[in-house]
């Protein structure tokens, strides 16, 4: 009986060994069997003394062969297991040097940061310099400086998302605020743009959004007049766009300009004929713009009577639509690789 038990241990025993996939399953298996306190083959010669006298010698000889025949197995298989293993991870580490390489994937500028270089890039070619400030503005930069004081019904024209602070803080309506903040520490005569994000507290539709970007322009100097502006902006739409275009003042109304005006340029689809895209004028609106109201001046510390000159604000968002012709302002927002890809 257990002489049988004994070849059948050896056979399962050896089959097991011979079948194991790695070293970690290989130590499972020398527990089982050959480990010194709680292995089969310990387990035999515990209970060794539980045989009649005659047969223990016998079955001692065979369960010791059976143990050094399982203790020769699980050498050989560890090396055969570990040379395995070896030639595996060897295997994962080669480097084959003849495929080509792979491209990194570097992504691209946003459509509307490409467009706030394009027009960058042109005003600095004008003698113009690039200035910042902060999107989180106090209401006197926002409105006061730029004579629109409190209670005035020109206010209902920025819907404002004020901070709940003391200082009176709002989110910057438009970058218009950066005119009085670099005059007062700058002296003219100077020509600046200010590109940036500013924030309106308005119902999104395809042409609004509650933030986007705008870009406004400053120039002042003893004798800036309307006509230099008319020269600028002109020769920026057609380095802008790469076409011949006409452009035509109207007057208009803005609280920090006098005379103002509205600048319409040359319908870019039918070059002024008329067409759905300017419902048959033959001109689309694209920026405000006048000469800097004398109370501006005054608020950066300037005398109206040295200086003079103009300004002017446009969309960052509202040329980069013109110029790629996309129909929606959200997209710039929605963060859909469909869209950003094309560009
Ligand atoms: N700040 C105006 C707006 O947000 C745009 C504007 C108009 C800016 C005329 C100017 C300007 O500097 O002269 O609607």
């Amino acid at each position: 009986m257990q002489k049988l038990n004994l070849k059948t241990l050896k056979k399962e025993a050896k089959k097991r060994i011979e079948e194991v996939k790695d070293l970690k399953n290989l130590n499972r298996l020398y527990h089982i069997y050959s480990s010194k306190d709680k292995g089969k083959i310990s387990q035999i010669f515990s209970e060794l003394k539980n045989f009649p006298k005659e047969k223990r010698a016998k079955i001692g000889k065979e369960a010791n062969e059976l143990k050094n025949f399982l203790e020769i197995k699980f050498i050989q298989r560890t090396k055969e297991l570990k040379e395995k293993a070896k030639i595996e991870t060897e295997k994962k580490e080669w480097i084959d040097i003849t495929i080509p390489g792979k491209m990194p994937y570097f992504g691209h500028l946003h459509p509307l940061t490409l467009i706030k270089r394009k027009i960058e890039e042109i005003f600095q070619s004008m003698g113009f310099s690039i200035v910042e400030g902060p999107e989180i503005e106090t209401e006197w930069y926002n409105f006061d400086a730029l004579n629109i004081p409190k209670e005035h019904p020109a206010r209902d024209m920025w819907d404002t998302f004020w901070l709940k602070s003391k200082a009176r803080l709002l989110l910057r309506t438009h970058t218009t605020t950066v005119d009085v903040r670099y005059m007062k520490k700058n002296n003219p005569p100077l020509r600046i743009i200010i590109p940036g994000r500013i924030f309106r507290h308005e119902a999104t539709d395809p042409g609004h959004e509650i933030n986007f970007y705008q870009v406004d322009g400053l120039m002042v100097g003893k004798d800036v007049t309307v006509a230099n502006f008319k020269a600028i902006i002109l020769e920026f739409f057609k380095k802008f766009f790469k076409k011949p275009i006409n452009i035509r003042l109207r007057p208009s109304y803005f609280p920090f300009t006098e005379p103002s005006f509205e600048v319409d340029i040359s319908c870019l689809i039918c070059n002024g004929k008329g067409c759905s895209t300017c419902k048959k004028t033959g001109w689309i609106e694209t920026l405000g713009a006048g000469m800097i109201h004398q109370s501006v001046l005054k608020s950066a510390g300037l005398n109206p009577k040295d200086w003079q000159g103009f300004a002017f604000g446009m969309g960052i968002d509202r040329l980069t639509m013109m110029k790629y012709k996309i129909n929606d302002i959200r997209f710039f927002y929605s963060g859909d690789l469909r869209f950003l890809k094309q560009f």
